[in-house]
């Protein structure tokens, strides 16, 4: 197989997209279109990355580079068409003698079997484009095929009746020898309806120099391109409802698909149960083995084997759960790690900390992180018992086996076995709150009186 360079076409501003945000970044399970069309080239490990951006360029180009900080972007910045989008690569392609693929960049599903299957058509062709049958051809560009010869490719616009009539479309997607990928190019004109210089006219142009070009066709939802809003949450749905059956197939059980919400690079291990209503951001590890029950939010942590997350529980970024953790109802964990066997079970914030194994967070702790303008750790020791209601000022750090009294507000450091209280003593008035009562019930009678 010879050596191949991806080309991403990602110039054009997405007008039906109505935003002041380039169409491809906008996100589909958590990273931008352009992401996904990255993933999807990335599959044929091509020697150069490049990404042609015009509108939004420096976001573009950032957001590419977030991805694959070797990735080149190239300025389009007049946008004439998708022929044009590829010449102005020249300079990046210098060089180059392998195969060169162009996807484009709102066109984010295309699977890794489809474009292998390209890269096989391309052994006998010099061009091979990706079709499908369309339900509702549209204005899709139509592929002119002679038995398995592609003739060439008609855009909408330029179309007779008779060609409208096809229905076998071009997905955008296409593999061209780069050899003569530029002798291609330079060979056409911008002579058509639309007055742009067409990506598609090489197929013509290849045939006219005794090349040979085919189709090779796919399913339509691995082509479906994102226009608009409609289409982006569309596209969320494909996505979604693929990557739930990946993990199913993988041995994860979703209690009810429908209803677990995952990101592009989710990962679970066999045997961990999803309850109904779990949504995940980017970056989650999931183990094997874990209970996440229902309503809980993940983003940007790693829940190890055995642990049981909710219900209603948020996972913030870098929160690292140990093997056998417990985070319970209404407990938000950030940046922490809690260590194997530590139980965090109610209505509880931990940020910017430590949990030693098997020590136990009583309801109503907080770790008062922030002092308004910087942060601070809290490190609690091994088998610590912090008393339900305990504000821990940080930084603090609680000693191995220590405990904190419930409501108290931790302020100085607790040595390993300590029993740290910090509250008001109490005191018990007998017979006060009797008394009290009666005078508050007269103050009372006194002012409806006054008022009528
Ligand atoms: C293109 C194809 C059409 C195909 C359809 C599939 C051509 C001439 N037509 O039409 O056959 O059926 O896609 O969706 O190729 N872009 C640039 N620079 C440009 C023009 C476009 O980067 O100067 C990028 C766009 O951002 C987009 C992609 O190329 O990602 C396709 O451009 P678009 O204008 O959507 O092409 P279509 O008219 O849909
Ligand atoms: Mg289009």
């Amino acid at each position: 197989m010879s050596s191949i360079a991806l080309v991403i076409l990602a110039a054009g501003k997405g007008t039906r997209m109505n935003s002041d945000m380039p169409k491809v970044l906008h996100q589909i399970a958590g990273a931008p279109m352009l992401v996904h069309a990255m993933k999807a080239g990335a599959t044929l490990e091509p020697e150069r990355t490049i990404v042609v951006a015009g509108h939004g360029f420096d976001d573009v180009k950032n957001a590419a580079q977030a991805h694959d900080p070797d990735a080149q972007i190239v300025l389009q910045e007049e946008q004439n068409g998708t022929g044009h989008a590829v010449k102005v690569c020249r300079d990046a392609l210098a060089g180059f003698e392998g195969d060169v693929i162009v996807l484009f960049g709102d066109t984010p599903f295309v699977q890794p079997e489809t474009l292998e299957t390209m890269v096989t058509a391309r052994r006998d062709n010099a061009v091979v484009v990706l079709g499908f049958e369309a339900a509702d051809p549209g204005k899709y560009g139509r592929l002119i095929m002679d038995g398995d010869n592609l003739k060439e490719i008609v855009e909408f616009a330029d179309a007779s009746d008779k060609q409208r009539g096809v229905t076998f479309c071009n997905s955008g997607v296409m593999l061209v020898d780069g050899i003569v990928l530029f002798t291609l190019l330079d060979a056409l004109d911008n002579n058509n309806a639309q007055g742009e210089i067409y990506l598609t006219d090489i197929v013509k142009e290849a045939r006219n120099r005794g090349l040979s070009a085919t189709a090779v066709s796919c399913d339509e939802v691995e082509t479906l391109g994102v226009n608009s809003r409609a289409h982006l949450a569309q596209a969320e749905q494909t996505f979604q409802t693929r990557a739930r059956a990946m993990l199913m197939e993988d041995g994860v059980t979703l209690v009810d698909p429908a209803t677990t919400w995952l990101a592009h690079d989710t990962v679970i291990g066999r045997d961990t149960i999803v309850e109904p209503h779990v949504f995940f951001g980017s970056d989650v590890t999931v183990e094997s083995g874990v209970h996440l029950r229902a309503f809980s939010h993940l983003e940007g942590c790693h829940v190890s084997r055995g642990s049981v997350v909710g219900p209603y529980a948020r996972l913030r970024p870098g929160a690292e759960l140990s093997e056998h953790t417990r985070i319970g109802n209404f407990v938000e964990i950030k940046n922490a790690e809690i260590h194997e066997g530590a139980k965090v079970n109610h209505l509880t914030y931990i940020g910017d900390a430590s949990v030693g194994a098997k020590s136990n967070i009583g309801a109503g702790t907080i770790t008062c992180n922030y002092d308004g303008v910087m942060k601070h750790r809290t490190v609690i020791g091994e088998g610590a018992f912090i008393g339900s209601n305990t504000m821990l000022v940080a930084p603090v750090t609680i000693g191995n086996g220590a405990m904190t009294a419930s409501g108290s507000v931790i302020t100085k450091n607790v040595e390993d076995d300590a029993l740290a209280l910090s509250r008001t003593p109490q005191e018990n008035k007998a017979g006060f709150s009797r008394k009290l009562f009666e005078m508050l019930k007269k103050k009372k009678q006194k002012l409806q009186k006054d008022a009528d």
